[in-house]
């Protein structure tokens, strides 16, 4: 991470775990562990579970975001939920595109950017995810694979807007895996996506945007990881679920 330039986050992705009680009481938990946070600490929980969140993190330095949203403004899409009505509840954040998403629910990387311009148009700041599969790194197409999810998670998207948005690089392959990417091929691919942003927008924007890790980060990898140049924090699955061990991540991008 790099300071001077931009602001490291370290946000946790809850998934589908914790209901709204869980979610008041870990939150609770975690508040005095990381008040003293020199960092951007974020809690993204289940849709149901933000009032509940939003209520416990309250005047602490703790910001609240969903997982996901629909890129209308509303309609007739059953079970879904929109920006806006995200936005209302004091939602500041949103996942958009993680890979989970992708994989199981059909998120292409059109949907992606639809979500991501609707969910900016609300007003939200959205935590991009993007990664390759196990198969494409063999391949060698790394690169190539998230500089173009990178492009088109991005169409649309002005250099203003730019300033609201945070990119998770999560390789599918250490997602929930214990397999974490090591720290140098985490900063070379923060790195790429780094020099893709450059390219569409300009070098200052660039160097100002927050790219963070994701998958398999953990209390122990935590300091290494986000003591690379590129990497600017991380998107936290499991290790979020747990107190002690969020908040030792959390002092790692506050050094
Ligand atoms: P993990 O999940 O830390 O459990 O690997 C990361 C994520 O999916 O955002």
């Amino acid at each position: 991470m790099n300071k001077t330039l931009r602001k490291a986050v370290i946000a946790g992705n809850w998934k589908m775990n914790k209901t709204p009680s869980e979610a008041k009481a870990l939150i609770e938990e975690m508040k005095p562990l990381v008040a003293d946070a020199d960092c951007g600490v974020v809690l993204c929980v289940p849709f149901v579970d933000l009032p509940a969140a939003l209520e416990a993190a309250k005047g602490s330095n703790i910001a609240i975001g969903a997982q996901n949203c629909h890129f209308e403004k509303s309609g007739a899409f059953t079970g879904e939920i929109s920006g806006g009505m995200l936005a209302e509840l004091g939602v500041e954040y949103v996942i958009i595109g993680h890979s989970e998403r992708r994989q199981y629910f059909g998120e292409t990387d059109v949907t992606v950017n639809k979500r991501t311009l609707a969910a900016l148009d609300a007003g939200l700041k959205v935590i991009l995810c993007v990664g390759e599969l196990l198969e494409q790194r063999e391949q060698g197409i790394t690169d190539e694979i998230v500089a173009m999810q990178v492009k088109v998670a991005l169409q649309g998207v002005t250099a203003e807007q730019l300033s609201n948005v945070i990119i998770a690089y999560e390789p599918v392959w250490a997602i929930g895996t214990g397999r974490t990417a090591t720290a140098d091929q985490a900063e070379e691919v923060c790195a790429l996506i780094r020099n893709t942003v450059a390219g569409l927008y300009c070098p200052n924007c660039a160097a100002a945007l927050t790219i963070q890790y994701g998958g398999s980060m953990n209390a122990k990898n935590a300091d290494e990881l986000v003591g690379k140049e590129n990497v600017d924090g991380g998107l936290i699955g499991g290790a979020s679920l747990k107190a002690a061990d969020f908040s030792v991540i959390v002092a790692a991008a506050s050094k």
